[in-house]
């Protein structure tokens, strides 16, 4: 007999075979059984009908409880009522390990709750949903950049200075030295853009921040593409491709995971099409005034107006070109004007906010070392990215996307903190 996964069944119908599972929920009547099962690859039904199977067996069926593992035996068959298409019809159950009193129970928990039992939380079908959707967009990723000639290189995590802003390093110690935990990759993959041309990072990165919002982790996944050679039209071109590309991929991939989440499919498919729109800081001002939001130019957006602006639209839009004075200091201005730059962030739809950040770097050295100076930055902490300026330096450009800002969106998700399995938060390092 062949032991399968759950989501293998399709391959097996008519065979008997045996699958390690959980009884994720179970209902009887006093002649038949149905057992939800999970093995983590999916979920489908056992049913155990009393006439065709030993008295004991259908008894032990009746007896289980939520969670306990089991080995199933059974013969697969096609079941047209559910969405999965395949149930196991029982002949055998072996209990592996039992499990009392399973804390979530279908009924609703407060979230505190299940956030305390977040490694038990996993086990449900909408976090198992969002895990593949996670899964989809990490597999795609490493397939985009790979299939545009991308190398993926490793920035280091422990840094001995800021690359974003300065106080919302995380501090630790490198025996004599003062250390923070890497807050972007970026100045490193300007190295390596250098070095290798087209690069692209993809690691773990922390905020202390004390936002506590829907939107923010304290530790989260970038991924971080440097392109030597490339303007920011350039990279804005590559960005698009990328999130449409990412769209699509989930789309193709994660049919049941988005069906599980109940998220509207014809909307996500809207967010393939290109180019996504583009708009001036500076309109984007405009736009907001007219619409009675007290906003003045030179200051940054919070999310009521990223809604706003990404309402207007049914893509993703692109805000191009913000204030110098609001971004950091490696950022090149623009030709024409020396009071913006030339970046844009991507805002995501229905709410979502910024899924990108990214710019064109300044690649001149003595106007690179003036902006250090203005941001009381230490030369000599910078002193090896002002080389890569000083022996042959070219345009280049490079953005961050945030991984769970966008699993969360394509997820249709209220809150960031599903989207990575264990979320350090403001409040929040356990489990
Ligand atoms: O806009 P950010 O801060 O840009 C950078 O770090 C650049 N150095 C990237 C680059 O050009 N290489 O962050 C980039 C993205 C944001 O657009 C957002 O999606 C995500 O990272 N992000 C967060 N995600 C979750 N929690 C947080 N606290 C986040 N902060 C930023
Ligand atoms: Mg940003």
């Amino acid at each position: 007999m062949k032991n399968i996964r759950i989501i293998e069944a399709a391959k097996h119908v008519g065979e008997t075979v045996k699958i390690g599972a959980w009884v994720a929920n179970k209902r009887s009547s006093g002649k038949i059984a149905f057992l939800q099962l999970r093995d983590g690859s999916a979920y489908f039904q056992g049913v155990v009908v009393k006439s065709e199977v030993e008295e004991s067996i259908f008894d032990q069926a009746k007896n289980l409880t939520q969670e306990s593992s089991v080995w199933i035996t059974g013969t697969i068959q096609e079941d047209t009522r559910s969405k999965f298409g395949y149930e196991i019809h029982v002949t055998d159950i072996e209990v592996i390990g039992e499990s009392k009193d399973y804390p979530i129970t279908p009924k609703e928990h407060g979230t505190e709750f299940l956030m305390d039992h977040r490694h038990l939380w996993l086990r449900s079908s909408k976090q198992h949903a969002i895990m593949q959707i996670r899964n989809e967009v990490i597999r795609a990723t490493y397939e985009f950049f790979n299939k545009e000639g991308f190398l993926k290189v490793d920035p280091p995590i422990l840094t001995g200075s800021a690359a974003e802003d300065s106080t919302e390093l995380f501090h630790t110690q490198y025996f004599e030295y003062d250390a923070y935990l890497s807050q972007s990759g970026q100045l490193y993959m300007e190295a390596a853009a250098m070095a290798l041309g087209k690069v692209f990072s993809f690691g773990p990165t922390f905020r202390a921040e004390k936002s506590k919002t829907r939107r923010h982790l304290i530790e989260f996944w970038m991924i971080e593409p440097e392109m030597a050679f490339m303007n920011q039209d350039q990279s804005l071109e590559i960005q698009e491709q990328y999130v449409a590309y990412l769209v699509q991929n989930v789309l193709d991939h994660c049919d049941m995971a988005l069906d599980v989440l109940d998220r509207d499919k014809e909307l996500l498919k809207k967010y393939t099409a290109l180019p996504y729109p583009r708009i001036s800081y500076d309109e984007a001002v405009e736009l907001l005034q007219k619409n009675e939001f007290d906003t003045t130019w030179g200051e940054d957006f919070g999310s009521p107006e990223e809604t706003f602006i990404a309402n207007q639209y049914d893509q993703p839009v692109f805000i191009l070109n913000y204030p110098k004075a609001i971004k950091p200091f490696y950022m090149k201005p623009h030709p024409e004007r020396e009071d913006i730059v030339l970046c844009a962030d991507m805002i995501a739809p229905e709410g979502y906010g910024e899924i990108i950040g990214g710019s064109q770097r300044e690649d001149d050295f003595e106007a690179l070392e003036a902006e250090l100076e203005k941001h009381h930055l230490a030369i000599k902490d910078y002193e090896w990215y002002l080389d890569l300026r000083k022996y042959g330096s070219v345009p280049h450009s490079g953005f961050g996307l945030g991984l769970e800002r966008v699993i969360t969106w394509l997820s249709g998700t209220e809150h960031i903190r599903e989207s990575i399995p264990f979320p350090r938060l403001l409040n929040r390092i356990y489990p």
